[in-house]
């Protein structure tokens, strides 16, 4: 047992110096007319990064709401909480599509079937391609289990681990053809405790995005309002 608490359990060591209350002042700077931001969201496991996407929009701290959860894996997590959260869910599975592009596609269409203004990769595990990317051009966010530009790619919690680093953390960011390496808009350090595994590691980090991916949402929606 560590003998010190885990500052990360309370407080985010978030990168930006943001006040207490930044979520929700960043995330009502940004009031779309004349309804709510639609999102869409995108996730192949878990997918308890999506239900903190309904949450923080149903608590008021993210003014949006989740039109469509896409998923890749049949009956995985995602698919599960959006029945119990009653958010309308496709399944698009990757096996079925021949190239990435033909699951891109399948995927646009879904997306602008359901008029959403801003697509959500929570936990998607597959590369996507320009087909997805060029659709949702400034509006394609990403959450990433690592402080990039370290360890991208699979297992970043796994690669941190096995580099020894002592801080670790998540990134949200735009989407790039360039695999994790897209404009960063939020990240979180989460430090790496002595005896932590994969899985006590993961929690923590896992803490960490819930929080930093809304208000990346927010901060992208405020900025597609921007003029140039
Ligand atoms: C999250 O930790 C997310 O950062 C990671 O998958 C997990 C999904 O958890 N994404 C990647 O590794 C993408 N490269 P969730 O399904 O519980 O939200």
């Amino acid at each position: 047992m560590p003998a010190f608490a885990d500052p990360s359990d309370q407080e985010p060591c978030v990168q930006w110096p943001l006040p207490p209350d930044c979520l929700e002042a960043q995330a009502t700077a940004w009031a779309p007319e004349p309804g709510p931001l639609r999102l869409g969201v995108m996730a192949s496991g878990a997918g308890s990064n999506f239900e903190a996407l309904v949450q923080a929009c149903r608590q008021g701290n993210l003014q949006a709401e989740v039109a469509l959860l896409v998923v890749n894996n049949s009956g995985c997590g995602a698919q599960q909480r959006a029945e119990r959260l009653g958010i309308p869910c496709q399944l698009h599975d990757h096996r079925h599509h021949p190239s990435r592009e033909q699951l891109d596609r399948a995927l646009v269409a879904s997306f602008q079937a359901a008029a959403v203004d801003l697509v959500v990769m929570a936990g998607w595990m597959r590369v996507v391609t320009p087909t997805l990317i060029g659709a949702f051009p400034d509006r394609l966010v990403n959450i990433h289990p690592s402080l990039l530009p370290s360890f991208r790619g699979l297992d970043a919690v796994g690669q941190a681990l096995a580099a020894g680093v002592t801080l670790a953390g998540c990134t949200a960011h735009l989407v790039s053809e360039e695999v994790d390496a897209g404009r960063i808009l939020v990240q979180a350090a989460v430090p790496v405790l002595a005896g932590d595994d994969h899985a006590s590691l993961t929690r923590r980090i896992q803490m960490q995005e819930h929080r930093i991916l809304p208000l990346a949402v927010a901060l992208t929606a405020q900025q597609l309002g921007e003029p140039d």
